[in-house]
């Protein structure tokens, strides 16, 4: 039966590597201990030099077979513990070490893996010792070798180091199942189908083991489906036939679909049997659903889906790439839930497993592609991405979340042979699913199914995005917006308020643009969350600025943009542009202010004065969901009990409204000249008609001057929130992701720390320490004393083994401190 055991603790760490460090018994004692996940090196926030994380370093480890172990984890029927030495064959698998690396066992070689993106396992049968310990090493290399893609050109982000991802000592008897793929078959009929492909290992990998084992009578497969644990349907048992076995599931009623708004999951179960016993077992999730890029858009299930997306680079402050599961996994529901995206695309690699079962789980769909960014090496290069791109499909075929392998280097040059290679590979390995190639060339070569173009023609302009049909060449295809934005308004979290709302409509502009046009399958910006980059771009302090979140996952305004067309019955979202203040747009130009959100209409108050009721932009906004609310009259209502007529109020709302947003040289004469005539009427020198506007537009000496925002969704009230010029630093707030994490993994939670104005809202000008304190089992990463940018400031704090009680306190000068506990169980 197979066993699993995470190796992820009791590792030792040099930052360095030696041929004497390879063997059984060199002195490891004096190295660093660490977990896996692990970063070679702990880097700083920004401003630091990229190589410093390419080096080479060895990992030890003294492990035992005897040890008890788990096995698989989705089966509860098993009995619980037993030791990996009473299996007969014993392999390491990887998820991913940047970017290559050797292994010894016991001082012997066992293998080796180049990529830094895709599993491998090595099977260690002869190398390892029943009741003694043995010797794991592990030598990473993590420079940029020009051999390895993405390597060889230059990059547009930063690949880190380490054993990023878990390992694993899997036992197993001498035959096992090696694979199971799923497909799925007449998907939207009544009555499914599903063919289980099941591949079993007969031993003779590596020359080494059970040579010449041969499928006999007394094995056999056998698969159920199940449905929350309870069997739907079961096939006989079928004799192995070779390699892989087709197990094949028909005449399945009652099936549900795998909808992005209801993901429901199945489990297929597969066992090896002998003798009607069984020797191994595998379960894989299922979701039966269908997925096509058409030229007139994406269906999903037969049902068009316009897909809303974001690129998302997999890298966090400090560790890089190295964020156990849980971090993983709450990306994503974050991703959805609450930047309302239906689709990420993982650029420009294969990410992790456990982020993408969460998109399985959650109903994310996912844009997977090979590791690259413009470059093309030589041969070694090619066979090098073939390998990954193998790598990448075979381990995430069955999923329901992939609807679009991308098999082109993002963004490079045509190439033929290569990419009639890398298609052929896509489509021999999953005959189900598109493909595409992430371009910026136009009329470049349509071998892939579906033509990915990143579009950055949107420069605040009028046009948003490119013709389809142009940029395909005149052909109608199924097209799909890979990319837009990002470098072409760079925007930090701190930046002054008209970027950060500039930045938010540039977003909207083109996802608006992309949802009126029926060609286009959606558009994915670019992209979720800022990344530190190579010192060929970004601004500077190797960070791009180019998220619709910071680094920290904390959203600037055009994160409102996507959040903001969730229906409002999973969260109502109501987000302004502005900080209400009334200097810090240039020319103290308040106006006008978009609110994003889902609401029918929002109710503004001025102080405790009702200014109105505004609803959504449509005539702006023709194809958004949720065309954002702009506040275009800060007066509204306040004047109707001024004794001025009706008329003359909606000229002093107008001029007003004109000057707050062009200011006062902005005035036409369609403007003036009704005003002129009101004065001249009520008899107003300029001093009053000035005092006017002071009063009403800018409030100048208002005793409260604070803005209410109450949003609306069919006639309730959904959500509230309250901006005032008068904000102050008035308290730090900490709040963590998790209110608890495993002592039995590594694991980690975000703690974020926010200065919060008097209204709850975060305070961007605060720029003071934090100083953190933690007691118990845990430790956090970063400074212990990181300053707050634009308000706010986070880390992420690890467990250890042992259960307890992380007890969190932040300080900053002049304010209560704050804190928080997380439970260790
Ligand atoms: C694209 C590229 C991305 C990123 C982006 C910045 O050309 O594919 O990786 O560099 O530009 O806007």
């Amino acid at each position: 039966m197979r066993r699993t055991h995470a190796l992820c603790r009791g590792w030792r760490f040099a930052p360095r590597f030696s041929e004497s460090f390879t063997g059984p018994d060199s002195d490891i004692s004096s190295w660093d201990s660490v977990e896996i996940p692990h970063t070679n090196i702990e880097l700083p926030y920004n401003g630091f030099d990229e190589t410093l994380c390419q080096f080479q370093s060895t990992y030890a480890l003294d492990f035992s077979l005897d040890e008890k172990v788990g096995e698989e984890p989705a089966f509860a029927d098993i009995p619980p513990t037993a030791s990996a030495a009473s299996e007969k064959r014993h392999f390491l698998d990887f998820d991913a070490v940047m970017s290559a690396c050797e292994v010894w066992v016991n001082g012997s070689r066992a293998g080796g893996h180049s990529g830094g993106f895709t599993p491998f396992s090595l099977e260690i049968t002869d190398l390892v010792r029943e009741g003694e310990p043995n010797r794991l090493v592990v030598a990473v290399d993590s420079t940029e070798d020009p051999d390895i893609p993405p390597f060889g050109g230059v990059l547009d982000f930063l690949c880190y180091g380490g054993i990023y991802r878990p390992v694993r000592l899997r036992s197993q008897g001498a035959l096992f199942l090696s694979d199971v793929w799923l497909r799925g078959l007449d998907i939207l009929a009544d009555r499914k189908g599903l063919d289980i492909h099941a591949s079993v290992d007969y031993g003779g990998g590596n020359g080494r083991v059970g040579a010449g084992l041969a499928p006999s009578a007394s094995f056999a497969l056998r698969a159920r489906l199940l449905r929350e644990g309870n069997p739907v349907a079961e096939s006989l048992e079928t004799p192995l036939r070779g390699k892989t076995t087709i197990l094949e599931l028909r005449n399945l009623r009652g099936i549900r679909l795998w909808e992005p708004d209801d993901p429901e999951l199945y489990q297929v179960d597969v066992e090896l049997l002998r003798d009607g016993r069984a020797e191994d077992r595998l379960g894989i999730p299922f979701g039966f659903r269908t997925a096509e890029f058409r030229p007139e858009g994406f269906f999903l299930n037969g049902k068009r889906l316009f897909l809303r997306g974001l690129n998302r680079h997999q890298s966090y402050p400090y560790v890089g790439f190295a964020m156990p599961a849980r971090v993983q996994k709450r990306e994503a529901l974050f991703l959805k839930r609450e930047l309302g995206l239906n689709l990420v695309r993982t650029s420009h690699y294969p990410q992790s497993p456990a982020f993408l079962d969460a998109c399985d789980e959650i109903g994310l769909l996912v844009f997977e592609e090979l590791p690259g960014w413009q470059h093309v090496g030589e041969a070694v290069w090619k066979a090098k991405a073939l390998s990954a791109l193998g790598e990448m499909i075979l381990r995430d075929r069955s999923r329901p979340s992939i609807v679009l392998w991308g098999v082109r280097v993002n963004e490079s040059k045509d190439d033929s042979a290569f990419y009639r290679d890398t298609n052929a590979l896509a489509r021999r390995l999953d005959p189900d699913r598109q493909t595409g190639g992430v371009r910026y060339l136009e009329k470049s070569e349509l071998l892939e199914d579906v033509y990915t173009f990143n579009d950055f023609v949107h420069a605040g302009g009028r046009i948003a995005l490119k013709s389809p049909r142009r940029v395909s060449g005149g052909k109608r295809v199924p097209y799909l917006v890979t990319e837009h934005n990002g470098h072409m308004y760079p925007t930090k979290r701190f930046d002054n308020e008209e970027r950060l709302a500039e930045h938010a409509r540039r977003h909207a502009r083109v996802l608006d643009a992309a949802m009126g046009d029926p060609s286009i399958s959606g558009a994915i910006g670019w992209c979720a969350f800022d990344y530190n980059t190579h010192k060929d771009f970004g601004s500077g302090d190797r960070i791009c600025y180019h998220g619709v979140c910071d680094m920290f996952r904390v959203p600037k305004y055009a994160a409102a943009v996507y959040a903001s067309q969730l229906d409002p019955s999973v969260r109502p979202v109501l987000e302004a542009a502005s900080l209400f203040a009334k200097g810090e747009r240039s020319g103290a130009r308040l106006l006008p202010i978009e609110v994003w959100t889902n609401c029918d209409e929002v109710i503004l108050y001025r102080g405790a004065e009702r200014v109105g009721v505004f609803r959504p932009e449509r005539k702006s906004w023709p194809h958004l969901e949720h065309p954002p609310v702009v506040l275009g009259d800060l007066i509204g209502e306040r004047l109707d009990d001024s004794g001025f007529s009706a008329g003359d109020r909606r000229i002093i709302r107008r001029v007003s409204a004109r000057i707050m947003e062009r200011g006062a040289a902005g005035l036409s004469l369609a403007d003036k000249i009704p005003f002129g005539y009101l004065m001249l009427k009520n008899r107003l020198g300029y001093a009053a008609a000035e005092a006017i506007f002071s009063t009403y537009g800018m409030a100048w000496g208002a005793k409260d001057e604070t803005f209410e925002l109450v949003g609306m969704v069919a006639g309730r009230e959904a959500i509230r929130r309250r901006y005032g010029p008068d904000s102050r630093f008035a308290r730090l707030d900490v709040s963590s992701d998790d209110p608890s994490l495993s002592s039995r993994e590594p694991d980690a939670t975000r703690v974020l720390f926010r200065a919060l104005d008097q209204y709850g809202n975060i305070f961007p000008f605060a720029s003071g320490c934090v100083r953190i304190a933690l007691a118990g089992p845990g430790r956090f990463i970063g400074p212990r004393s990181p300053a707050l940018v634009g308000g706010c400031v986070a880390t992420w704090v690890f467990g250890t083994d042992s259960p307890g009680c992380i007890e969190i306190s932040a300080q900053c000068d002049g304010l209560e401190p704050a804190g928080i506990r997380i439970d260790v169980t």
